[in-house]
């Protein structure tokens, strides 16, 4: 069975250029609620000032209609996010760093080993309330600014991860650069770090690669698969290469047509597809 993240309210939204409201964001995620999603990212606690699309994620996880088969997660820069993670009754949150130094200054202001400081107060918290954690790699074969990024830069980051405790580690293609050959290299080394059954892909479709490198991850072992309703979004320290997270309609088409079983539920997807089109139009 594989295991799809629908990563669209978060991932996607952080790179409209029209900021969504709260309403318009919950309308999206009880869209969602009903397509099939064993996760859904419904936001993030980061700050308003580096991603003003974010802002509101508090009233957005009040507000939504919660299906309890479902886990509604929310990613947590610091302990200032996790304490509003907590304070809004987020029982899954994801950490994020990256395989780039360059990246990562961009991203969240810090270098990788900075960014484990922060990790450390948010982990002793989840630990503190169980909650689930989910650690994002960010520019796993490439990086906007530095280039190719080394199978084992990124295989040591996944391990540091997966040492804090986070029970997911998703590999992020945040610029779409990947080929198969890059994704089967990149996986074949972290996955001596890390079970194939705690790792996620986590592609971006800017050059037309995602569904292979999917394809290819899957061939690979890995279970678990995020994808963005409509193809939403990118990041917003990603530059104009980020955009475009694979779109979970395609996600959907792949797995139908390579015979993998899954949970999606074609009619729902296609409801909250619509539903996108309209509202970004
Ligand atoms: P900073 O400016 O270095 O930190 O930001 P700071 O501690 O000096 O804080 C600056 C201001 O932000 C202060 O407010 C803080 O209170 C506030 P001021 O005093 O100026 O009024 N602040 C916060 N406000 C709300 N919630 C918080 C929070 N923390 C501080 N949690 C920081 C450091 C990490 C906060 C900042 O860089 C940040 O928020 N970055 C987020 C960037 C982001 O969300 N990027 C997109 C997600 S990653 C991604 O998309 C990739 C991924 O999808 C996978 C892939 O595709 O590769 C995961
Ligand atoms: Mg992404």
């Amino acid at each position: 069975m594989i295991r799809i993240v629908e990563v669209g309210p978060r991932d996607g939204l952080q790179n409209e250029k029209r900021i969504w409201t709260i309403d318009e964001r919950v309308q999206l995620i009880n869209l969602l609620s009903q397509c099939g999603f064993s996760e859904i990212e419904v936001g993030s606690f980061v700050s308003p000032k580096w991603v003003p699309q974010m802002a509101g994620t508090d009233e957005v996880f009040r507000s939504i209609n919660k299906n309890d088969a479902i886990r509604y997660s929310a990613l947590v820069p610091n302990d200032k996010g996790m304490e509003a993670a907590l304070r809004n009754g987020v029982r899954t949150i994801s950490i994020f760093t990256a395989a780039s130094e360059a990246f990562t200054k961009k991203n969240i202001n810090c270098s990788i080993d900075e960014s484990f400081d922060r990790f450390s107060p948010i982990m002793a918290l989840a630990k503190q309330h169980n909650i689930s954690v989910r650690g994002y790699v960010s520019c796993v074969v490439a990086c906007p600014y530095a280039g190719d990024i080394a199978p084992e830069s990124t295989a040591e980051v996944a391990d540091r991860l997966y040492n804090l405790g986070c029970s997911e580690i998703s590999l992020g293609d945040t610029i779409g650069k990947g080929t198969p050959e890059s994704i089967q290299r990149m996986i074949q080394a972290v996955s001596q770090q890390v079970p194939l059954s705690n790792l996620a892909i986590h592609c971006h479709d800017t050059y037309g690669t995602a569904l292979a490198n999917i394809e290819t991850a899957l061939a690979s072992g890995i279970k678990t698969i995020d994808s963005a309703i409509t193809g939403l979004g990118g990041c917003p320290y990603g530059g104009e290469t980020a955009k475009g997270n694979v779109a979970t309609e395609k996600v959907l088409d792949l797995l139908d047509q390579l015979g993998y079983q899954h949970s999606l539920i074609r009619d729902k997807i296609e409801e909250a597809a619509t539903f996108v089109r309209k509202i970004s139009v």
